[in-house]
């Protein structure tokens, strides 16, 4: 009898815009496995605070926010704007926010079958156990000039200047809070894609977890 678990997570980590959405929507279609955005999660928790008009460093009520959740409000076009990426990873530094949003993202990982989960802390801290797991990267100069051409599309008038000192912003915050930080899993391949087309990018995950599920596969 296997003790292998009867789901197969693969998990996506990586910064804003190094191309880990576009990867888990294409490893979710070549797996045939759901996808969660868990950035989405955040996203909607910094918008509906600052729809209620409260103080995204107010961890009280961003808990309360997080609590309240429920998986119909992720998909609100509202959540795709720049200002809703800050007031996420703003909200993201309360451990109370993650503890929240983590048996939601727990649950999707644990479906029959297995899921994809992109994010920051899906390796790390949501299911440390995957047998599959990415750390997408690219250049913050990259990231920005992908990030811009995004906003661009969305109607959201912005610099690349701009962009890019968010993006550092971002990666700082993200990367330097006390809970569940942005950093790879010590057993995640880490794939730059700073010089790749993002079917190129694509092509690349989709076999590193080829390789991943082999193994898993094998495994008794
Ligand atoms: O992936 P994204 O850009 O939509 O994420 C928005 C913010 O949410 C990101 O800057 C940090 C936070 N986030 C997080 O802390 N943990 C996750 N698993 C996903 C996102």
């Amino acid at each position: 009898m296997s003790d292998r678990p009867p789901f197969f997570v693969i998990a996506v980590d990586g910064p804003a815009a190094s191309g880990k959405g576009t990867i888990a929507t294409g490893l979710g279609k070549a797996f045939s496995l759901p996808v969660l955005d868990t950035g989405l999660l955040y996203r909607c928790v910094g918008v509906l605070m600052q729809k209620a008009g409260e103080d995204l460093d107010d961890h009280e009520a961003a808990a309360c926010a997080a609590a309240l959740l429920t998986a119909d409000q992720l998909n609100d076009p509202a959540l795709r704007t720049r200002a809703a990426g800050e007031a996420a990873s703003r909200v993201a530094v309360h451990p109370r926010v993650r503890d929240a949003l983590m048996e939601f993202q727990r649950t999707f990982a644990r479906q029959e079958g297995g899921a994809v989960l992109d994010g920051r802390d899906i390796g790390t801290v949501i299911a440390p156990d995957a047998p599959a797991k990415l750390f997408v990267t690219a250049s913050p100069e990259v990231r920005a000039h992908r990030r811009w051409s995004q906003l661009k599309a969305q109607g959201e008038r912005v610099s690349q200047e701009d962009v890019l000192a968010d993006i550092r912003r971002r990666d700082e915050r993200d990367g330097g809070r006390d809970t569940a930080p942005m950093k790879p899993a010590p057993d995640a391949v880490l794939l730059d894609t700073s010089e790749m087309t993002i079917d190129h990018a694509a092509d690349a995950a989709r076999r590193i977890v080829e390789a991943a599920r082999a193994t898993w596969l094998s495994a008794n």
